[in-house]
């Protein structure tokens, strides 16, 4: 389908978050990952996606066409259901342009940054404020 180009120049970003509909290997994970980096190459979206508890949190950016052309295939994306959208907004700048997708695994390291932001040490985006999932994103990636 060809692109709307009259959008084409409106960057946006949009922030979901998903539950994984059974266990996820490592493998399943690496597969996500590739094929989430070579389409987003291709497609000149950015991001960053962390999973933990079987829980998806990611955020996409890059031109509103494309986005909102993703969020489709995500939706219908069987690996994952729940999936619920915690903000979009349009954006001056990417806030994740090194990567196609930025990946962070959880490790007892980050631990602590879950606690930062929640009540609990609990991996739980379903539960927090926009603001402090940003912030958590923000920090895991550092
Ligand atoms: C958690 C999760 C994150 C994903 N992230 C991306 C992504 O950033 N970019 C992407 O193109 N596909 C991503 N996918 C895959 C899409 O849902 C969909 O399978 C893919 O875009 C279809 O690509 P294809 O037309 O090349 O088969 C993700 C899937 C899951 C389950």
């Amino acid at each position: 389908m060809a692109q709307n180009t009259s959008d084409a120049h409106i960057l946006v970003s949009m922030t979901y978050v998903s539950r994984a509909t059974q266990e996820i290997s490592a493998k399943e994970i690496s597969e996500i990952l590739q094929q989430a980096q070579h389409n987003n190459a291709a497609n000149a979206i950015t991001g960053m996606l962390v999973f933990k508890d079987n829980i998806f949190l990611q955020t996409i950016e890059g031109s509103r066409a494309r986005i909102n052309r993703l969020l489709y295939s995500l939706i219908a994306d069987q690996r994952h259901n729940d999936l619920q959208v915690l903000e979009t907004r349009e954006l001056a700048h990417r806030e994740w342009s090194k990567w196609s997708m930025n990946y962070v695994s959880p490790t007892q390291d980050n631990a602590a940054i879950y606690l930062k932001y929640s009540t609990t040490a609990d991996f739980n985006p379903y539960l927090l404020s926009f603001e402090s999932i940003r912030g958590l994103m923000r920090d895991l990636s550092r």
